[in-house]
């Protein structure tokens, strides 16, 4: 179901390998897609979506550009065409009515996730470097509460920071709240977190070739 980076020029190998990983974890229903970065993105920003957004540093309007190339060829696949997906003032991307959905970028990969509401409620997503997460911003993140024993011990810090940020965008468009990683609970190993708003949230996530973290709000 899903696709490959569906790029043209071919599929780069770390994409090939990103799109199997998101493809094997993806909860039914879900489209994912990757794409790494590239020169000219920024050129695939439909017009409405430009100007939602404000930042004029190429890096970050290429990365926005991937993103929503991405979005938009997982949106056509289930029959929304040329729908432009402006970035609200809060900062999340607005979906058309009836969709669910997220993005994110690192400095080079950028993903996407769609699903129609319905048993799904509400979607998150995070990409990361599948690399250690440098002991400052882990203090930051974590909190005695949070689980990660069942995680790859190099990478549980930075899955467990990618989770709060994958929760938080799936949150965000439910209760309108901003929160901090002190909100957010993280059992890794059971895959849920929970959030000071009480949202229950379910996570999957993949470590290679990059960790990406998928996190959904189940419709009660
Ligand atoms: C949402 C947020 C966590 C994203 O983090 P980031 O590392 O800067 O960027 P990412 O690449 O992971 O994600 C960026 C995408 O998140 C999405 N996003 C931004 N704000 C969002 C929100 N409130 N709700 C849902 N999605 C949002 C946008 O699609 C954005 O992509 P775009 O700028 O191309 O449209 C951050 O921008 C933010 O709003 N932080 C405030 C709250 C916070 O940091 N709390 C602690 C973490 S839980």
């Amino acid at each position: 179901m899903t696709p490959a980076a569906n790029s043209s020029p071919p599929d780069l190998p770390e994409e090939t390998s990103l799109a199997q990983a998101l493809a094997a974890i993806a909860p039914y229903g879900v489209r994912t897609g990757c794409r790494l970065i590239r020169e000219g993105d920024e050129t695939h920003l439909l017009p409405e979506e430009a100007r939602s957004i404000p930042a004029r540093q190429p890096a970050t309007r290429r990365a926005s550009g991937a993103a929503r190339w991405l979005a938009h060829r997982l949106l056509a696949a289930i029959g929304f065409d040329d729908v432009a997906l402006p970035r609200a003032p809060s900062g999340a991307p607005v979906w058309p009515d009836g969709i669910t959905g997220s993005l994110a970028h690192d400095d080079e990969m950028a993903v996407a996730a769609v699903a129609p509401v319905g048993r799904i409620a509400s979607l998150g997503i995070d990409v990361e470097p599948a690399q250690p997460l440098p002991d400052d911003i882990l203090a930051l993140a974590a909190t005695p509460a949070d689980r990660t024993d069942a995680a790859d011990r190099h990478l549980a810090g930075r899955i467990l920071f990618a989770s709060k940020e994958a929760v938080y965008k799936a949150v965000y468009p439910l209760d309108r709240e901003i929160l901090g990683y002190e909100d957010i609970t993280v059992d890794l190993d059971a895959g849920r977190a929970t959030t000071k708003t009480g949202r229950k949230v379910s996570l999957v996530y993949c470590v290679a070739p990059r960790v990406v973290v998928l996190a959904f709000v189940e419709a009660r």
